[in-house]
């Protein structure tokens, strides 16, 4: 997708090092960082400059080629993959991507393992775009068909970015968005601003501004009045992780909008690749739930009049606070999954349908 009208990728390769968007910055800064070295890249997901299950499961992927660009000993490569699927719990993407860099690189003892480490790498970020660009077009079918019902602007809601920031390119919940965009279908995006990091307004909002998409941001509990008016014509997330049974673990808040959905008849549609499925646990209080700094919270971060980034604290400095960053939908919510094979219901028979 584009930034300033030139298309740029999430990630990449090149001259032997891995170059990311820095969003830590973004909206205020565009930035461009190399990652050198395997803890480059697990920090950089710590501390999220990347960030979006697909997308950090990319990073983790390159993060196993700089492992052995630094070292060929295999004890180093097994404490990479350890320390980068540990770096942040959630998202399964991670611990796909890991365990997949891992099976293709067992018992390769030659001096090919870096290039077959690239390669499999970069073949994780084609398949994400092929993935994201597929979903795009499955779930324009779903506006089209609200278009021609209603000849008018269709109006969608969305919550975190699932946008192409968060993936490699297309976004997962944005792709059908640019599809119906690029079809001249007129849309209009109602963002949650998503505290407590804000990457609906941070990143989402920027990002639709910049391939010309009408959006609003609108503070995290807006949802549910905009439905009860019936302005929201149908809500699309993104996941972090999606259980066989078609429950949904995504950005905290989730759950509400997707309640408040079906209070109000919108249907709920959650837009992800295969790699996010978790298919081997069974029970969503399983899930680890990444709880976060409770700073993040209390501090907020924005521009001054002079162009700087400044960090402000807006909570007494005593207060205590809590930072869950992730909530699971259960799939009864739920209208639809949009994948890249097509559309099916959140349950275990509509996923065994399109992928077993
Ligand atoms: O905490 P983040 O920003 O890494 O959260 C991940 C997300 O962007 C969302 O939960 C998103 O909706 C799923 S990732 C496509």
């Amino acid at each position: 997708m584009k930034i300033k009208g030139q298309e740029y990728k999430t990630i990449w390769f090149e001259n032997n090092t891995v170059k990311i968007i820095d969003q830590t910055k973004l909206p205020h800064k565009f930035q461009i960082k190399e990652i050198k070295s395997v803890d480059d890249a697990i920090n950089a997901i710590k501390v999220m400059e990347v960030r979006g299950a697909p997308l950090i499961g990319a990073t983790a992927a390159y993060g196993i080629v700089l492992a052995l660009m630094e070292n060929n000993e295999r004890s180093f490569l097994d404490n990479a993959c350890k320390n980068l699927i540990k770096s942040r719990p959630t998202a399964i993407n991670l611990k796909w991507a890991v365990d997949r860099m891992y099976s293709k690189l067992k018992g390769v003892n030659s001096n090919k393992i870096l290039n077959i480490a690239i390669n499999e790498a970069n073949d994780i970020c084609e398949e994400d775009i092929n993935f994201c660009k597929n979903i795009g077009m499955n779930g324009l079918k779903i506006i089209e068909d609200i278009y021609k019902k209603k000849k008018d602007t269709v109006n969608i809601l969305t919550h975190c970015n699932a946008g192409w920031l968060a993936t490699i390119n297309w976004g997962t919940a944005t792709s059908p968005i640019y599809h119906a965009h690029q079809k001249n279908i007129p849309i209009h995006v109602w963002v949650d601003e998503t505290r407590p990091r804000n990457q609906g307004a941070n990143l989402t909002s920027f990002e639709l501004n910049e391939e010309n998409i009408k959006n609003t941001i609108i503070a995290d509990n807006t949802g549910g009045i905009l439905m009860q008016r019936g302005e929201v014509d149908m809500c699309i997330v993104g996941t972090d992780r999606t259980l066989s049974n078609g429950d949904v673990c995504n950005k905290v808040g989730t759950y509400l909008k997707a309640i408040a959905a079906k209070d109000n008849n919108v249907p709920f549609y959650v837009a992800l690749p295969s790699s996010t499925i978790d298919w081997d646990l069974k029970d969503s209080k399983n899930i680890p739930i990444e709880e976060r700094n409770s700073e993040e919270l209390s501090i907020v971060e924005g521009i001054d009049k002079n162009g700087n980034i400044e960090k402000i604290r807006i909570y007494p400095k005593n207060s205590r606070s809590l930072n869950l960053a992730f909530d699971v939908t259960p799939a009864k919510y739920i209208t639809g999954l949009i994948t890249e094979k097509g559309i099916c219901r959140a349950s275990k028979e509509g996923l065994n349908k399109l992928f077993k």
